[in-house]
């Protein structure tokens, strides 16, 4: 499966800020590096456009996912941004369900399967956040914890769309900490989480991916990223500085 690694720019830089780090992530890129590999930046909703028109004049390679999206279609929701509008600035991508949004804005489970319809309705993939805390790890109850967090994530959605969506194994414990989960744990969740899915009929968890993210540098990210059962990384800290963010793509053996 081809990897994608996605940077979480998080609320950091304003929008000249974005566009200067775009286009030295862009310099230091090799040439047709997205042949092999997926790219994809979060910034914050300040910077998508700015950005987006760059990629669109300069035929970049490099895709935009917005950081969460509004479980509201329209109307009176003040504040909120729309799955419609983010992809009439064709935003390929949005994080949805980060451990930040549950935690410091509560959102729920439910929410976040709201969240989710919308982003594949109107066709951006989303890049579902799960993880337990260490708490949950401590007390040895955060497979079934995370199972429930996937299952409701997709309820109601058509297989195709499940099949479309990046499912990031994000342990609270790990996030910004330093901490990294170890390749043994990273992998244990993760492959619950397939066989979970692979339970149910008619999705084929051979083509979805699962991904990584928390405190991913470029000391551990060979480690995680060369693992058959990893599909790339999400990566917060680190993707705000190009030249860790391009060792962490680099460190994939292509
Ligand atoms: P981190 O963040 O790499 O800074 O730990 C990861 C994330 O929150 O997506």
């Amino acid at each position: 499966m081809k990897k994608i690694i996605i940077g979480n720019w998080k609320l950091n830089l304003e929008h000249l800020e974005a566009i200067q780090l775009l286009q030295k992530l862009n310099y230091s890129l090799e040439v047709n590096i997205e042949d092999n590999i997926d790219i994809v930046i979060a910034p914050s909703y300040t910077s998508l456009r700015s950005l987006q028109t760059i990629i669109d004049a300069d035929n970049l390679k490099i895709k935009i996912s917005s950081q969460d999206v509004s479980a509201f279609i329209e109307g009176a929701y003040t504040g909120e941004v729309s799955a419609l509008q983010l992809s009439k600035l064709n935003i390929t991508h949005s994080i949805i369900g980060h451990s930040e949004r549950r935690t410091v804005f509560n959102e729920t489970d439910e929410t976040i399967n709201l969240k989710v319809h919308n982003a594949v309705n109107n066709n951006i993939i989303p890049i579902v956040c799960f993880g337990e805390s260490e708490e949950q790890r401590d007390t040895n109850e955060y497979l079934s914890y995370i199972l429930n967090q996937v299952n409701i994530a997709v309820k109601g959605l058509r297989k195709d769309k499940v099949e479309e969506i990046i499912f990031a194994y994000e342990p609270i414990w790990a996030i910004g900490t330093g901490k990294v989960a170890s390749v043994e744990n990273a992998i244990e969740v993760i492959s619950s989480v397939k066989q979970e899915i692979s339970t149910k009929p008619f999705y084929d968890e051979e083509k979805i991916r699962f991904i990584y993210g928390g405190s991913v540098s470029p000391t551990n990210a060979s480690e995680l990223l060369n693992t058959k059962i990893i599909d790339g990384a999400l990566v917060g800290g680190a993707s705000l500085d190009v030249d860790k963010f391009v060792q962490i793509i680099k460190s994939v053996k292509l």
